[in-house]
Formats: C-alpha cells, structure tokens, sequence
C-alpha cells in the first residue's frame, strides 16, 4: 500500500551574527552596487565561532517539531541534505539526533550540494509512501563560511549560513501532499564548481591548505547558465507530471542563489507576479538550506495557505538539481 505524504511542520534558524555588503567592502575589492546588482544580495548571517551544522539543524528541527505537533520520539527518520558537515564522519544526521533527542530514528546525510534538501525530501517520501517510516525530519544546513575563501571576491560576497527542516509524516485522507518530484544530475561538469581538496582525491596536507583548495570554487557565469537552463526544465517537467500548468501554482520555492537567476526562471515558466519567493537579499546563498529557510519564512508569513500548489526547484554543485510540487 502506497501513501500520500505532506509536510507536516517547518523551521529554520539563522545566526545571530549578520555580514553586510558594506562589511564585505572592507575585506575584499568589492562594492555594494556590484554584489547587489549582480546577485541582488545585501547581507548574510554567518555562525558563530563553535557553532557546527549540527547546531543549526537541531535549532531548526525543534521548530519544525512544535509545528507538526510531534516530539523527536516519534521520528523514524533523520536525513540532513549539507555540503558542510560537522565531520568528514560521523553524519550530522547523527549529532542532530543525539542534540534533539530521537532515539528512534535512524539517521544519514545527503550530499547533493544545493539540492541536498529536494534529494533528501524525495528519499524520505519514499520511505513514508512504501510505509516504512511514518515521520521523517529533513533537514537543509549550511555552514558555508566554514568553505568560503574570504579572499576570493568572486565568491566570497555571495553565501551565508543557516538551517531549515521539515517534517515529513503521512498525509490525512483527501490529502494529496507531494504530487511530483523530478531529480537530475550531470557528473561531467562537476569541475565548475567544488571544493578540490580535503577529500581522497587530495587529502587534506599543508601543500592544500597553502594552495587555498579546501574553499570552494565556482565559474560563476557558466553556472550561471546552466542554473537557469535545468531549473526552468525541471520546473516545467515536474509540472507536467503532475498534471498542473504553472498557472496552477500558488506559491515557488526556488533555490536562492541569484535573483536574476530567478527572474529569467520565472520568465521562462511565464509565472503571474508575485508567487515567487525570495529572500536572498537578507541572506544570501545558503546552499542545501535555502529553500528549506525561505519555505519556513513564506509559511510563517501566510505566503501559503492549505489546499495551494507550491513548487520548488534548485540546482547546484555536481551538477545536481531538483524539483518538486506539493498540495500544502
Ligand atoms: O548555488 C549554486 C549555484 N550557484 C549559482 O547559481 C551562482 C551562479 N553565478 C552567479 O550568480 C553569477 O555568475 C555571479 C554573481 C557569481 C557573478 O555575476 P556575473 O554577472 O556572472 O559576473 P562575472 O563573473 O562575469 O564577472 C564580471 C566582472 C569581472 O570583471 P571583468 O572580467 O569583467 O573585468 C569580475 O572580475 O565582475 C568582476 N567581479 C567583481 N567585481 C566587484 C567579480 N566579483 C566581483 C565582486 N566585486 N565581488
């Protein structure tokens, strides 16, 4: 027996710390007209000293807990999507477990870069559909500062830290709760953006942390394109698989890493005004955490009402990228 699987809570946490264009100004050649012009990002919030992805998360999580009406005991299931772990190992899944408490769940990370979340949530409908798991905590969460090269201002100016959750549990009769899901990935091009050193392939040594290769790496502008190409497809082939047109969809979710990525997405779905959400000019690029936070914000802030269609779509290192539609 197959189930219909909603979302039955969400959360998000951000530091308290906040790093604003005008920071940044003195740090690196850079100015505020450029990065906000650019990339439409003023500020972000970065983590304090000895604050790990883990904390984030279980920050997060508790919330997204309080609104499903549920404790950590009932969790079956523990997935954090994150390019930025605690550890190489233990997962962050498990010290999520450990500092919220859910002795029930088992836990794994997902690395899929910015579509970490979307991959994670897709797992975890499975699990729920098949009937395997009743309640899942997926969580988006980023450390990014802790990979930033603060001296390359190509990069520096575009990501912050944070952490959103959901709670994944089986929908209520009548309910249809997530309608569609279209996931992709292109390995060939995994040289345009990363993060070289620290893995097998160069272990970390004093000639990789001299060379700056535990930072991450982007070709903006070829991203770039790519981003709008497989985010638009993605959103349209979801749709379609679903059986909905965009004019259907209430509310998107996209992966904030670039408002004009955005708008040309938005451009080429033909969206009515106002149903995109955005928030990158408050906190920038969070990777895996992005849509996961600005979900928590637009639901916190009545942007979705039950019964609407919601869309979301990222894209990110791998290249991986993702969609999904739900009935809230
Ligand atoms: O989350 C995962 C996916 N990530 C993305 O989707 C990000 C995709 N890429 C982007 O969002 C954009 O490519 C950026 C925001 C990263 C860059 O914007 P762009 O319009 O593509 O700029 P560009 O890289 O083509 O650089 C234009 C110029 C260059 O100077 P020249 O060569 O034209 O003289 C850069 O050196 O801007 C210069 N530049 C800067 N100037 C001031 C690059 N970074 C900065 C900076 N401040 N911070």
């Amino acid at each position: 027996m197959t189930h219909a699987v909603k979302i039955s809570g969400t959360g998000s946490y951000l530091p308290e710390k906040v790093l604003t264009n005008y920071d940044l100004e003195k740090m690196v050649d850079t100015t505020h007209e450029w990065i906000h012009s650019r990339s439409g990002i003023s500020e972000r919030h970065i983590a304090a000293e000895g604050e790990a992805t883990s904390h984030m998360s279980a920050a997060a999580a508790r919330n997204a807990l309080d609104a499903a009406g549920i404790t950590a005991e009932d969790l079956d299931m523990i997935i954090v999507g994150t390019i930025t772990p605690d550890m190489v190992f233990p997962n962050t899944a498990c010290f999520v477990q450990n500092q919220i408490g859910a002795p029930n769940a088992f836990c794994f990370d997902v690395e899929a870069a910015c579509s970490g979340f979307l991959y994670a949530i897709d797992i975890a409908r499975n699990y729920i559909s098949n009937g395997s798991a009743k309640h899942v905590l997926v969580i988006g969460a980023e450390k990014l500062s802790s990979i930033t090269d603060w001296e390359d201002r190509s990069t520096c100016v575009l990501f912050g830290d944070g952490a959103g959750a959901v709670v994944l549990s089986v929908a209520d009769e009548g309910e249809r709760g997530i309608m569609g899901t279209v996931m992709g990935s292109d390995g060939r091009l995994n040289e345009l953006l990363n993060v070289p050193g620290g893995g097998s392939r160069h272990p970390a040594s004093h000639q990789t942390v001299d060379d700056r290769m535990h930072y991450m790496k982007m070709a903006g502008r070829e991203v770039f394109k790519h981003a709008v190409r497989c985010m638009s497809d993605a959103a349209t082939t979801v749709l379609a698989k679903a059986g909905l047109t965009v004019d259907d969809v209430a509310c998107i979710i996209p992966h904030q890493a670039n408002a004009r990525i955005i708008n040309a997405i938005a451009s080429r779905l033909g969206t009515k005004d106002g149903i995109v959400y955005m928030n990158l000019e408050r906190v920038g690029n969070m990777s895996a955490a992005s849509v996961p936070v600005a979900l928590d914000e637009a639901v916190r802030e009545g942007r979705i009402k039950r019964g609407d269609i919601v869309l979301f779509v990222a894209f990110g290192g791998g290249f991986t990228w993702g969609a999904s539609v739900l009935e809230w």
